[in-house]
């Protein structure tokens, strides 16, 4: 596999009209030939909105005082894993805001095991719960957690302050060390970035995916950054003049552009059409899968609290159901081919 360099990578996010059409097919092309035409399905349960940090861009940030906290019960949650199994889906993800207590342990614990067994072991578990002990990453995996998301949100340790209060709480390096020990547990680790932060350049980006090639993640799901009213970042944005249709517009077509330029360099990753895509435009995930994306991830919380889970402004409620019209893969857990590749 040949190595890019920032300025090929930067090449590719800068391009334009027939050349970003050439981008696009023959990332779609290397999606075809290397993880095959199918789309897999995650279904999302966002459990809990309930967060301890501070985020400067997120909506269920700790101090935003505006949004209602809720927390499902393992039965709704089980609820809804049944009604995924049912329907066809072959993994779950559940995600939440970031907590952390040795009771919390025991019951993500406790909820994997259940989950297991009532499938089976057939039943793909991914989870998304933010930066915990490696001691804590263990016995989640061994209770059948096999797959784990953590955004290091920006790989430049510089951006990544400027995003983040300053506190223990908030440190690129613990980030860094999260994403290592959950590699070590033995999980199909992905990461991801947000696209369109105030202040990031083209070679933040590039740098972004030659991040994650030397990290050999085996998963990614990366998306537009989108103002979420109230946060400071937002404020900070607006002020410089950000988020305005023409600029969201922009932050979507440099999203596609990473989501081929990160197919080309790392082939048989899966990798996700993320939600944020779809608060810009209504085909955004699917524009996505038609550019080398090859997983999709419905929200299947329960309707009373979806709207609770407002990470940005305009987060859709509902899935564009047109992708499923497309070569969905019912059924299978939709492993990392690079992940399976490694292990052999
Ligand atoms: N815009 C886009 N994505 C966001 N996230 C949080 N806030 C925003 C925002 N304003 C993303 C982060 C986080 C994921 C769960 O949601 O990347 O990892
Ligand atoms: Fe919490 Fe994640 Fe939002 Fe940060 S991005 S405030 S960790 S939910």
């Amino acid at each position: 596999m040949a190595d890019f360099s920032v300025a090929e990578i930067r090449e590719m996010l800068q391009c334009e009209g027939q050349a970003q059409q050439e981008l696009f097919d023959r990332a779609l092309r290397l999606k075809k030939e290397t993880v095959g035409e199918g789309i897999y399905l995650r279904g999302l349960i966002e459990f809990s909105n309930v967060c301890r940090k501070n985020c400067l861009y997120c909506g269920i940030r700790r101090e935003n005082l505006a949004i209602e906290r809720y927390t499902l019960t393992d039965e709704q949650i089980l609820d809804t894993v049944r009604f995924a199994w049912r329907q066809g889906y072959g993994s779950v993800v559940l995600q939440a805001g970031e907590r952390v207590s040795k009771e919390y342990e025991v019951r993500i614990e406790r909820l994997v095991e259940q989950i297991t067994t009532l499938s089976g072991g057939a039943l793909g578990i991914t989870l998304s719960l933010g930066e915990q002990t490696a001691e804590t990453y263990r016995r989640w995996r061994e209770a059948g957690a096999h797959r784990y998301l953590l955004r290091i949100e920006s790989s430049s340790p510089e951006l990544y302050r400027r995003i983040h209060p300053d506190d223990s709480l908030h440190r690129y390096e613990d980030r860094r060390r999260a994403l290592d020990a959950l590699a070590e547990c033995g999980y199909q680790v992905g990461t991801g970035v947000m696209i369109g932060l105030p202040g990031q350049t083209t070679d933040d980006l590039a740098r972004d995916i030659l991040f994650m090639k030397g990290l050999d993640i085996d998963m990614c799901g990366m998306g537009p950054y989108v103002e979420c009213a109230g946060t400071p970042l937002s404020e900070r944005s607006l002020a410089q003049g950000g988020g305005t249709q023409e600029e969201l517009q922009e932050r979507l077509s440099l999203t596609l552009k990473m989501i081929a330029a990160l197919r080309i360099v790392m082939p048989d990753i899966n990798i996700a059409a993320a939600t944020a895509l779809q608060a810009i435009d209504p085909m955004g995930r699917l524009r996505a899968v038609e550019c080398g994306a090859n997983v999709v991830m419905p929200n299947l919380s329960p309707r009373e609290v979806r709207a609770n889970y407002a990470l940005y402004d305009n987060k859709p409620l509902a899935f564009d159901s047109r992708i499923l019209e497309r070569c969905v893969r019912y059924g299978e857990r939709g492993d990392s081919l690079h992940f399976k590749k490694k292990k052999k």
